[in-house]
């Protein structure tokens, strides 16, 4: 049994081919192993579009089923500690996926849980998202190794996430951050063969072959939005931007965008903007995921 509570918890070269499996699942829906009578169980304590749909759908193709869960309307918003609500979920539901704060509260699940626990999204990283994002650019440009990434914006779970996929997927990540905001310089540090850091969003994007950037204020920092603001007035990605990376280099954003802020509406609905792709590769790449997971 495996959990993926991050990228690195999947062996790389099966992580390749979750990606290749999403995309021949997107050609041919009829190719997936299906999971009659298993359920897939969502707990989350913030809000979602895309990650619930597709994890809901991609089940639902497969011709299982799922229960969603939040804190407001299970014990656990009422203090029920995670390891008995480990134990008790993972003895009815034959998956879980959790969207929460702490990272730490995913490591309890999947300690206690005797099913496979995924990482919908939590204040550290958002594995998920990514498998889509290599999907995107793997329809779009091909293999990305060996390619540049431009990360601008916030160091927040998405940029670890992309550090993470730097290592996996064999491919350079230049970071712009304002200060204050880097990632985690742990992280950082070990994968310093790959990953650069610094300032200057122009920089991290001259020569890219993909730009990503993040909303400013991540789900949880409502109260910091008008200060973030002020501190990422800089780092928006918007013509200006792009003009310095390669001329064929794509645009991700994982959404909810805010355009006007993180990037400019221009940027957003460019031609070479993928994100309505990469929104629609959730379902197929989630659906890879649960298929690679339950067959185990
Ligand atoms: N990208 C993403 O995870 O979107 P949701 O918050 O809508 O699930
Ligand atoms: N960084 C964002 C991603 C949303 C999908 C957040 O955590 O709110």
């Amino acid at each position: 049994m495996k959990h993926f509570l991050t990228l690195l918890d999947i062996p790389k070269n099966d992580l390749q081919a979750i990606v290749k499996r999403a995309s021949e699942l997107k050609k041919n829906p009829d190719l997936v192993t299906a999971a009659p009578r298993k359920t897939l169980g969502l707990i989350f304590e913030k809000s979602s579009t895309r990650t619930r749909v597709a994890f809901e759908t991609a089940i639902n193709q497969m011709d299982g089923g799922a229960i969603f869960l939040t804190t407001g309307d299970s014990q656990l918003g009422r203090g029920e500690p995670i390891e008995d609500a480990a134990r008790v979920l993972s003895r009815m539901v034959d998956v879980v996926a959790i969207r929460t704060f702490e990272h730490s509260k995913l490591e309890k699940f999947a300690e206690y849980s005797s099913v496979p626990v995924i990482n919908a999204l939590s204040d550290d990283y958002h594995p998920c998202q990514l498998l889509a994002d290599l999907q995107t650019y793997n329809e779009h440009r091909g293999d990305i190794s060996g390619k540049r990434v431009a990360w601008i914006g916030d160091g927040n779970n998405m940029c670890h996430s992309y550090i993470n996929a730097a290592r996996m997927f064999d491919f350079e990540l230049a970071i712009a951050c304002p200060p204050g905001f880097e990632p985690n310089a742990d992280l950082v540090a070990a994968n310093a063969d790959r990953v650069q850091l610094g300032e200057d969003p122009r920089s991290a994007a001259a020569k890219a072959d993909l730009v990503v950037t993040d909303v400013w204020a991540s789900m949880g920092q409502e109260a910091e939005q008008a200060d973030r603001v002020h501190s990422f007035a800089d780092y928006q990605v918007n013509a200006e931007l792009m003009a310095l990376a390669q001329s064929d280099a794509l645009f991700m954003h994982c959404l909810p965008a805010h355009r006007g802020e993180e990037v400019s509406a221009e940027v957003l609905d460019a031609p070479d903007s993928v994100v309505w792709d990469e929104a629609e590769n959730r379902m197929h790449s989630q659906k890879a995921l649960l298929e690679y997971l339950l067959n185990q």
